[in-house]
């Protein structure tokens, strides 16, 4: 299928899939180790492109962006024309880059790989908009972190496409336009809430991806591990599941890292034991949370005393970048309810002491929003 090999060959200043930003980007999950960061191993990198979904049929779950993207697509082949515009958000390895080439395949397009940190210049921009072919996918990853110049020739290339490109300087500088032709944007980004509102408006269509569910997560496995040829009991499925953070991409490490394991003690059939034992030895603990996700809460909790305590101080207690903690860490600490955002900073919930094994002190912020206190229960 056109669009959808691995291999397409990239123009200056582009960036090749699962690499993540680029050596220029020191962006989120860079030497933080965590597992849901996108890997710059080669050999993770080739396992995620093997286990990638190329239709979307075979991506799991997301019903809701799928079923809405199915619509948007289905009608543009239909109109006979390259679809609309699409905008991909949610924190990493939930299926945004996997969706954009699921874009191209399914409008049986070529696709074109850049991202925002790639484009500094307009120049740049100008370079990949002018070489695009009819119907072409350009997916933009990091779209978030695209020079506002850049962000600007983009408004009216999505808009009318059409460039004006700028010869010269100062007094004599014309502005030469130049027609495109018909594509189809995908934009990913970790944080839509940094897009200029010119720039969301310009999409015809905005997927927010959710983490997924555990009866998903093992969908995904399941399939996972029929590519890879391994045997799980359905509790192997489920014990991974559970330990995934909602997360495909972390999934599909996991079930690795368990293969290896399974491997070495010369197991044939992975059961919830064994996949249990395998996870324990990588830091991964029952409710799916990695070394990056305890020790925020660990500082929260233990420095801060539970907050409120602002984000980059946060961020400093556990040696990451500000931009790694918000978009990393904490959308999953929010979702399972064991860290909270206030306008006065970032709290520790109730079941954050809890999960820690550890009983929450009477003046930390979070005890004000617990009903009653244990005594009470009790009589
Ligand atoms: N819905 C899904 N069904 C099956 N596998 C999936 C699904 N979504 C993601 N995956 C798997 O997870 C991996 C990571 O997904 P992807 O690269 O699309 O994440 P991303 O949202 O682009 O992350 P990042 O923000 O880090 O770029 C893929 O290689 C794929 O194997
Ligand atoms: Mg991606």
């Amino acid at each position: 299928m056109a669009g959808m090999d691995d291999s397409i060959p990239l123009l200056p200043g582009q960036i090749s899939i699962g690499g993540g930003a680029g050596p220029q980007a020191a962006g989120p999950g860079r030497g933080a180790g965590e597992l849901a960061a996108p890997s710059g191993e080669p050999e993770e990198r080739e396992l995620e492109a093997a286990l990638r979904p190329r239709n979307l049929d075979d991506f799991v779950g997301q019903e809701r962006v799928r079923k809405q993207l199915a619509l948007v697509l289905a009608a543009s082949r239909i109109r006979g024309r390259s679809a609309d515009h699409v905008l991909m958000s949610g924190p990493p390895g939930l299926g945004k880059t996997t969706l954009a080439m699921i874009v191209a395949a399914e409008m049986n397009a070529p696709l074109r790989i850049s991202s925002g940190p790639a484009i500094q210049h307009a120049g740049d921009l100008a370079a990949i908009l002018s070489s695009l072919t009819e119907g072409e996918v350009l997916f933009l990853d990091e779209i978030h972190r695209m020079s506002r110049p850049a962000e600007e020739m983009l408004y009216m290339a999505m808009e009318d496409f059409r460039v004006d490109i700028i010869v010269g300087k100062g007094a004599g500088a014309t502005a030469i336009p130049l027609e495109l032709p018909q594509f189809t944007l995908v934009g990913a980004t970790t944080r839509a809430g940094l897009l200029p509102g010119p720039l969301r408006d310009r999409f015809g269509f905005t997927g927010h991806l959710e983490f997924y569910s555990v009866a998903e997560l093992e969908l995904v496995l399941r399939r996972s591990a029929g590519m890879l040829d391994l045997k799980l009991s359905s509790a192997g499925f489920s014990e991974i599941a559970g330990r995934s953070r909602g997360t495909p991409r972390i999934a599909n490490r996991l079930l690795r890292r368990v293969r290896d394991w399974a491997l070495v003690h010369g197991l044939e059939t992975i059961d919830a034991q064994a996949a249990s034992a395998a996870l324990d030895m990588y830091e991964v603990d029952a409710r799916g949370l990695d070394r990056l996700d305890r020790s925020v809460l660990e500082a929260l909790v233990n420095k801060f005393n539970g907050g409120p305590v602002g984000l980059s101080t946060l961020a400093i207690a556990v040696g990451e970048e500000p931009e790694t903690v918000e978009t990393v860490a904490e959308p999953f600490l929010v979702r399972e309810g064991l860290l909270g955002r206030t306008p006065r900073g970032r709290i520790a919930l109730p079941a954050a002491w809890e999960h820690l094994g550890l009983k929450m002190p009477g003046n930390a912020v979070a005890s004000a929003m617990l009903p009653f206190d244990g005594d009470e229960l009790d009589g």
